[in-house]
């Protein structure tokens, strides 16, 4: 039995993936005349463009939560923690090519710490095989994203690339209950390391106010910032940009209240 399952996780992709009708897509799916479609014939040609790396500020996360109770931040979690890398509009992909926690054991630590799950009712390992096949199985098309132990190292990379943390905490921009901060400000200091290419997420809290819940860099296939289709980027998670007037708010993460950390 177990030799044929491991059998069948080696003839799955190679079976599945030889061209099969794109699957519905809950993102944006319509053909937008992408010039690497050309390709198409190939199986693992191409048919995006640009990809979406989407860091989430865990305190906001739990704020997003119809049911506040589900949410826990791990102990060691305190700062921005992967959402994932999305290529946007795929036209092909697909989505059956699984993912064992073989796959990416041996990043099992760093993945602890940069992309945890944040609900209790999931493991941080199905968090990372829900994007692995949802996104990645999409994004498989290109080098260095072509397996899932690529995928996941390359969204460390990112992570490390893209040090937000750092940036806003040189120029003073903090995790607080009270002090609020302008969407000016904020552009301003991530602007030198993400270019104009990225969109800053809010969502509304349970009191009201808007709190800063996301970062979405857009990137090219060759995960330079930016990318030229960026207006083909459609929203494929909760929260809206923050308001350009007026202010909002970096929640601190507390992990023994997860859901109430200015209470
Ligand atoms: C929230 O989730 C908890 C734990 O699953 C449950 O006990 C509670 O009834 C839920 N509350 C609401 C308002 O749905
Ligand atoms: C990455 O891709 C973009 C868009 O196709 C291109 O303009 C840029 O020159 C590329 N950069 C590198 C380093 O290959």
């Amino acid at each position: 039995m177990r030799r044929r399952l491991k059998m069948l996780r080696w003839l799955l992709p190679l079976l599945a993936c030889v061209r099969i009708a794109a699957l519905p897509q809950d993102e944006g799916t319509a053909y937008d005349g992408d010039p690497y479609h050309g390709a198409a014939g190939n199986e693992m040609s191409c048919t995006w463009t640009c990809v979406v790396f989407t860091m989430q500020w865990p305190a906001a996360f739990c704020q997003s939560l119809d049911n506040a109770s589900l949410c826990t931040i791990p102990e060691h979690v305190d700062t921005w923690t992967i959402h994932g890398l999305w290529p946007m509009k795929v036209q092909q992909c697909c989505r059956c090519w699984p993912m064992f926690f073989s796959d990416v054991q041996e990043l099992q630590d760093a993945l602890e710490e940069c992309w945890p799950s944040l609900l209790k009712s999931r493991s941080s390992f199905h968090f990372w095989r829900d994007e692995w096949e949802k996104h990645g199985t999409c994004a498989a098309c290109v080098e260095g994203l072509n397996s899932p132990l690529r995928y996941f190292q390359t969204c460390l990379k990112l992570r490390g690339r893209f040090d937000l943390r750092k940036a806003l905490e040189d120029a003073g921009i903090k995790p607080s209950c009270d002090r609020p901060y302008k969407l000016s400000e904020v552009q301003d200091v991530l602007a030198p390391l993400l270019g104009h290419a990225c969109e800053i997420q809010c969502i509304k809290d349970d009191k009201g106010r808007e709190v800063w819940f996301q970062v979405k860099i857009r990137l090219s296939r060759n995960l330079t910032v930016g990318c030229e289709h960026a207006a083909d980027v459609t929203p494929i998670s909760q929260g809206h940009p923050c308001p350009a007037q007026g202010t909002f708010y970096l929640l601190p993460i507390d992990w023994r209240r997860p859901s109430r950390p200015c209470d």
